[in-house]
């Protein structure tokens, strides 16, 4: 499947390449911090064992290999991979004190690694980024062992209609923080579109079914602002 906003020629990169060095504190300002229990509740639902292998895609800046570390008192292994140098930079510097992270430029579309290669793939609000889902489902699946997990973090539908009201009042704000704090409103004007256009939790569930996985499921967050979705591969 196909997304249409981000299959625009250098969006999304040109979206990162201008917020890299502000994220984690533009990410802390618009959420009022609370992406950081949503990437908690994530590594809690995965409840990860020592001495297996992650796979994050859509790294970012770290932030689910950090949690991961913690969760494994070290004792795991983490492939961060994103196409954008320029966080990968910034969680590289965030994370050099952490010996067993990788890290490697790439798209979740077309992963460079072997099939059945890692325990656990996880991506946090980088799907609704991708320019084609089942693509980057499918790559999921590849690389994931048997008996490997899948979870995904991302924005979704709101089932409350007074959050919703609140929630896209709010929204309207986000570009103005944007353009004060990094100087410009467009990629603020991106995020915002980006959730409103992605698909819904049920929609996504059918998605991962049709990539072969199972046990698909999800949990909403905040709401459904955001949704866990997660799932084997058997
Ligand atoms: C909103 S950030 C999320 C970063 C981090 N996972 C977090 O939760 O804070 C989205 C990330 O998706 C990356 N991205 C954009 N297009 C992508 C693609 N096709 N495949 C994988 N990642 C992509 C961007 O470079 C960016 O680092």
């Amino acid at each position: 499947m196909q997304q249409k906003l981000q299959n625009t020629k250098n969006l999304v990169s040109e979206v990162f390449n201008k917020v890299y060095d502000k994220y984690d504190l533009m990410n802390n300002l618009i959420s009022l911090g609370i992406h950081k229990s949503w990437k908690k509740q994530l590594i809690y639902s995965m409840n990860p064992r020592q001495n297996k292998n992650l796979i994050d895609v859509a790294c970012g800046t770290g932030d689910i290999a950090k949690l991961f570390i913690k969760a494994t008192d070290g004792k795991s292994k983490i492939q961060c991979v994103d196409p954008s140098k320029k966080m990968i930079l910034i969680g590289k510097n965030k994370l050099k004190d952490y010996k067993n992270i990788s890290w490697k430029i790439s798209a979740a579309e077309k992963l460079p690694f072997q099939n059945s290669k890692f325990d656990y793939y996880t991506i946090s609000f980088g799907l609704r980024n991708t320019k084609n889902l089942n693509k980057s489902l499918a790559e999921a699946y590849r690389v994931l062992k048997k008996g490997g997990r899948f979870f995904c973090l991302e924005f979704s539908k709101i089932n409350n209609n007074y959050l919703d009201f609140v929630y896209q009042n709010y929204s309207k704000l986000i570009p103005l923080f944007g353009e004060y704090v990094v100087g410009d409103k467009k990629p603020y004007e991106y995020l915002v579109k980006s959730i409103r256009e992605f698909i819904d939790q049920d929609e996504l569930i059918d998605l991962m079914k049709q990539n072969k996985f199972s046990k698909c499921q999800y949990i909403n967050l905040n709401g459904g602002i955001v949704a866990l979705h997660s799932a084997w591969k058997l």
